[in-house]
């Protein structure tokens, strides 16, 4: 767990078919809300369906950042990295959530908590597959923006309506090895209450 690293340039080479089931079949061993089990994943190889996700990706960020102001050079720049990132990675996985198996509840107070209990638990999965990457001998990042493209994704990739994409995964054989980013000091994090008066 400590040796894995956000990897974000790939190899070229494919990923097995068989390791691609094994890691998200692994992930799909992630602890879940009343077990419920509300990620989904959708699982892209071929060069044409990234292609089609990155450019529909592109378009909205291009978007967003004029909506911004940006300098044109500079949302020129950012665009094309979004999209050669996600065409240089081997495999990508979206991850999504689906609330159609979650409780109902009449009140936005546990709506909301709810809803929560069902993102921790596809992040988990997600947790799971940048493991199980790991342990093939694959690199792997989190990816965040489909969270700000949550339409566009669902309707270039014609997800079923009840997936919310939360995030996406560019995986590969590692072609760099990062180094360790800084961590806080747990000092800064942990809060020994027994210790307390
Ligand atoms: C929820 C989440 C969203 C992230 N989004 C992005 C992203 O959009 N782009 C990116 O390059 N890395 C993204 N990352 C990766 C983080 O930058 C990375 O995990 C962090 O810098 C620590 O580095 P490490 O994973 O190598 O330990 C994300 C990670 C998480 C957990």
């Amino acid at each position: 767990m400590k040796t894995r690293r956000s990897i974000r340039r790939f190899k070229a080479d494919p990923i097995p078919d068989s390791v691609i089931e094994e890691i998200l079949t692994t992930a799909t061993f992630a602890p879940s809300a009343h077990n419920r089990q509300p990620w989904r994943f959708a699982v892209l190889t071929e060069l044409s369906a990234k292609t089609l996700l990155a450019e529909s990706m592109a378009k909205n960020f291009q978007q967003e950042l004029e909506n911004e102001h940006i300098s044109p050079e500079e949302i020129s720049s950012r665009v094309t990295r979004s999209k050669d990132r996600i065409l240089s990675a081997p495999l990508v996985v979206i991850l999504s959530v689906d609330m159609s198996e979650m409780d109902k509840y009449p009140d936005r107070r546990r709506k909301k908590a709810e809803f929560i209990m069902a993102t921790q638990s596809a992040a988990n999965a997600g947790m799971q597959l940048l493991l199980a990457a790991h342990a093939e001998g694959l690199g792997g990042v989190w990816v965040c923006s489909p969270l700000f493209a949550q339409e566009t994704v669902q309707e270039v990739l014609n997800l079923p309506k009840s997936w919310e994409p939360q995030a996406m995964f560019l995986l590969g054989y590692p072609a760099e090895n990062p180094q360790v980013r800084e961590r806080k000091p747990m000092s800064e994090v942990l809060l020994t209450v027994d210790s307390r008066p």
